[in-house]
């Protein structure tokens, strides 16, 4: 089975109006030359529908950072899945470990997120990672673990197809300490393993995992020379072009 590698840049709540448009329209640019790899960028919600414009006619997907598990009504504050769609998102991220460590987040709503994101429309990137406590007590398997079954709980197979799994140990995000290739190897060859276990053999076989933490050009290669990494969600690096596209033309 061969998966097409995805890299995708997560902005956070970086760049404004102006510079988000720029980076968008060097990447349109120097999208006409990729062949056989899937791009994302997921701008601030604000920024949008700009961008997507930005984007338009080019093969770079555009997503949200975030989701409400609500559909419509009085959530101030929220912004619904079909919401998102309407402006010209088709993917959506659930459970970034910022999502659940600044804003706490649980697995249980992660899981209503994602439930909400596919059943718009939209395809889901879920996030998994351990804390750095978590790896050193020997805890990094169980985590991600409980991770995936609460998170994907009521995913159907067919569904799964629109769901692409990103592995970010949050001890790797922003410190410019990627997690090496051997800890990379181990977590997604573990997350293949309990996705086969959930599903099938055959359906865990098609799900992509993406790697993310302190992704950058100088390491891309490495990263995607582990068995079963098959892109990368990039945040620091995603934010100026030349980087991105070095990650992005350097992945294959
Ligand atoms: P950095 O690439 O800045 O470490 O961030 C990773 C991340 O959180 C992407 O979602």
């Amino acid at each position: 089975m061969t998966r097409k590698p995805f890299l995708a840049g997560n902005w956070k709540m970086n760049l404004d109006r102006r510079s988000g448009v720029a980076l968008a329209q060097a990447l349109a640019a120097r999208s006409v030359t990729w062949t056989g790899r899937d791009v994302a960028v997921f701008p601030p919600f604000v920024y949008l529908a700009e961008i997507a414009r930005s984007l338009a006619g080019s093969s770079i997907a555009v997503g949200a950072q975030n989701v409400s598990d609500e559909k419509s009504g009085a959530f101030t504050g929220e912004v619904s899945a079909a919401m998102l769609k309407d402006v010209g998102a088709t993917l959506v991220l659930c459970g970034h470990s910022e999502r659940r460590h600044l804003y706490g987040e649980d697995d249980r709503l992660v899981n209503r997120k994602l439930h909400a994101a596919l059943g718009a429309g939209l395809d889901v990137i879920l996030c998994v990672g351990e804390t750095a406590e978590e790896r050193q007590s020997g805890s990094t398997e169980p985590r991600i673990g409980r991770q995936l079954t609460l998170g994907l709980a009521g995913v159907s197979e067919d569904d799964l197809e629109r769901v692409t799994l990103a592995y970010e140990p949050v001890w790797a995000i922003g410190t410019g300490n990627n997690a090496t290739p051997a800890q990379v190897g181990d977590v997604h060859s573990y997350i293949r393993g309990m996705l086969a276990g959930i599903y099938s053999d055959m359906a865990s076989k098609a799900v992509r995992i993406q790697y993310g933490g302190s992704v950058k050009a100088d390491n891309i290669k490495a990263l995607m020379g582990v068995a079963n990494v098959d892109g990368a969600l990039v945040g620091g690096a995603s934010l100026q072009s030349e980087a991105f596209l070095g990650i992005v033309e350097g992945a294959l």
